[in-house]
């Protein structure tokens, strides 16, 4: 007989429960998305707190919402009373869709999502949020690899529009289908990338970046200059160090390792021993205060 293969699927509406798991800048937007789409939210991480924290976070996104008219008293405490916060991984048994934000790394990511099949049953959907990481290689040794799928957010994930959706070899393509029409519901513009090395926009940014830090090393231009010149004449919204900040230079880091062993150790996408350095000296950008440039002060004052 012939099997409807959405028909073992979790329905994806607002009535299904959302996992996040990884509460770092990712796994918090996109657990703020999910609740203001009208999904309850469990929010897990491995670090104590850290969960709890990402709440505390939203929660003060929210509240500028409010302050700008942009959200009413009541629609933020019901988005708000949406959102929790779990040091448990079992407690996220019973829902319908798990959206994974964790270390970009491929082992973590395969045993994470082994351990979310046994727990949230056959019928949940299983979502990695990775910027670079082959979907075919984390879905491998799954009971269900047709249930895995690429949902590609972009940093701010409340903010910026574009998803990436990415069907790995073994992805039900009624999948890709319905989180097509997930991301239109939760107001973003989904685009269908290939399971290639960086997608599509990871792919094209790391030579952006590689570029910028390769002229910072060999002294053409500094930062500010650089991301001066981009953002103001270039017509980009950042440059590629106030950019590279944002989205934290170890995350950065592994994409680019990623894509570079990916793409059998292309030269172009070599890692660059400036990002490297700045990793080993855990500066992360935004995230821990600095990167290449100091947050700490008003306007952010390069240190590299
Ligand atoms: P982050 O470093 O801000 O947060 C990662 C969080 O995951 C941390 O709180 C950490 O404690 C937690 N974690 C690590 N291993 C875990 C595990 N095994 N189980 C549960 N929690 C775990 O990282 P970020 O930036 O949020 O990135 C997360 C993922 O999203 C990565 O795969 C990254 O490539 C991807 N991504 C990042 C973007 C960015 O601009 N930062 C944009 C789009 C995707």
């Amino acid at each position: 007989t012939l099997q409807n293969p959405m028909s073992s699927f979790s329905k994806l509406d607002p009535s299904t429960r959302v996992a996040v798991i990884g509460a770092g800048s990712m796994g918090a937007g996109i657990a703020q998305l999910a609740a203001q789409a009208g999904h309850e939210v469990c929010l897990f991480d491995l670090a104590p707190g850290a969960a709890a924290k990402a709440i505390a976070r939203i929660g003060a996104d929210l509240d500028q919402a409010v302050q700008r008219g942009r959200l009413t008293v009541d629609e933020r405490a019901t988005v708000g009373s949406r959102l929790r916060a779990t040091e448990q991984l079992a407690e996220l048994a019973g829902c319908g869709l798990a959206v994974e934000a964790i270390v970009e790394r491929l082992e973590p990511k395969q045993g994470l999502f082994r351990q979310l099949e046994e727990l949230l049953g056959d019928e949940a959907v299983l979502a990695t949020n990775t910027s670079s990481i082959s979907i075919t290689a984390i879905a491998f040794g799954l009971k269900r690899p047709a249930r895995l799928v690429g949902w590609h957010f972009f940093n701010p994930a409340t903010r910026m529009k574009l998803v990436e959706i990415i069907g790995g070899v073994e992805t039900a393509p009624a999948l890709v289908d319905a989180m097509r029409v997930l991301s239109l519901a939760w107001g973003k513009t989904p685009v269908d990338a290939p399971n290639a090395p960086g997608f599509i926009v990871n792919r094209v940014a790391r030579p952006y970046y590689a570029e910028g830090f390769k002229l910072l090393a060999e002294r053409v231009a500094e930062a500010p200059a650089i991301d001066r010149l981009l953002r103001e004449a270039g017509g980009f919204a950042m440059g590629p160090f106030e950019l590279t900040d944002l989205i934290g230079q170890d995350v950065n880091l592994s994409v680019t390792e990623s894509v570079f062993q990916a793409t059998g150790y292309d030269p172009r996408y070599a890692p660059n021993l400036i990002q490297q350095e700045l990793v080993r000296a855990g500066r992360l950008g935004r995230k821990s205060g600095r990167g290449f440039y100091d947050h700490a002060k008003d306007a952010a004052a390069p240190v590299v």
